[in-house]
């Protein structure tokens, strides 16, 4: 039997309202596992996947095999990988499923290589995986997988990825409708033109969003979340959206809006006792209107993918 790791790797919430494709953070919870063992084969064997019957252990078609194929082959080694996946994040729930899967398998390969790589060249082998999985090789959940805490992705060529200062108190409440919402269909909602006077908008909220955590000011990040660009378009695919936003904010959530590209819901609050309010609040609205879903409350989390 070869050398083998275990890593595990953090559900994360992405666009944060104002930041589409460039701000996310890590949750403590749910996350998904990746173990791998280092073979002679050559190529790429998921031998198992827990936790979800639909995804493949084609490792043609799945994240985790396009991931460790990037990797390998940017190695320039001939060594092939036995992959055992446990899933923890439901795929198409919007908290960064395939982004966990691909941070974890990026840190396993590279530990196995002996730690040829960087962090940040492991972001863009996890980024072959969002690649796979959406058809976009976007960085706003594979970075906070892979560094925890809440990074921004400040430009994309070249990739330059900045861990931004996370405030203490602040804690995130997801709601998780018992949907999928596949992110190239959200992503082909999107109109491709942002008229100048919305992303004056929408850019302003991304500056103030970033002071807002440096500064620790609450208030100006509750002001800056919002999103004039996704939300609209996309608001409509997610039941009882509007709903659980306001009672969101009424129940005293800093701010509330689509977790990457959806389902899933999420709130920013400051301090535990206000998302757990927040969080029976917005679990009051799904029950009210006879939805199912899971529900989560996290603190924003400082860890990232680490072995397990
Ligand atoms: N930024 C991406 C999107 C995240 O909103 O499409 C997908 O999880």
């Amino acid at each position: 039997m070869g050398r083998r790791v275990r890593v595990r790797a953090p559900a994360t919430v992405s666009n944060l309202n104002c930041g589409f494709d460039v701000l996310g953070f890590a949750l403590n919870e749910p996350y998904d596992i990746v173990e791998v063992e280092l073979t002679r084969s050559r190529s790429v064997e998921i031998e198992a996947i827990t936790g979800c019957e639909t995804l493949s252990t084609d490792p043609g078609k799945n994240v985790v095999g396009a991931v460790l194929t990037a990797l390998s082959s940017a190695a320039g080694r001939e060594s092939g990988f036995r992959v055992r996946i446990e899933k923890g994040i439901k795929p198409g729930s919007g908290i960064g499923s395939s982004a966990a899967s691909s941070a974890a398998a990026a840190l396993a390969g590279n530990l196995l290589l002996d730690n040829i790589f960087s962090v940040s060249e492991l972001v863009r082998f996890a980024m072959a995986g969002e690649r796979l999985a959406s058809g976009t090789a976007h960085a706003d959940n594979v970075a906070p997988a892979l560094y925890g805490g809440i990074t921004l992705v400040r430009s994309y060529e070249p990739l330059d990825i900045v861990q931004l200062h996370v405030p203490g108190a602040l804690f995130c409440v997801i709601i998780h409708p018992e949907m999928e919402i596949r992110t190239s269909v959200a992503r082909s909602l999107l109109d491709p033109h942002v008229p100048l006077a919305t992303a004056v908008r929408q850019w302003g909220n991304v500056g103030g969003l970033v002071a807002g955590f440096y500064r620790e000011d609450y208030n100006l990040i509750s002001r800056s979340l919002e999103d004039f660009v996704a939300e609209p378009k996309r608001a409509a695919l997610i039941p009882g959206f509007r709903e659980l936003k306001e009672s969101a904010i009424k129940s005293g959530a800093l701010g509330a809006g689509i977790s990457g590209s959806g389902p899933s819901v999420f709130a920013l609050c400051r301090g535990a006792a206000a998302a757990g309010a927040v969080l029976k609040s917005m679990q009051e609205v799904m029950m009210t209107a006879g939805l199912e879903f899971k529900a989560y409350l996290s603190p924003v989390s400082l860890r990232g993918a680490e072995t397990c």
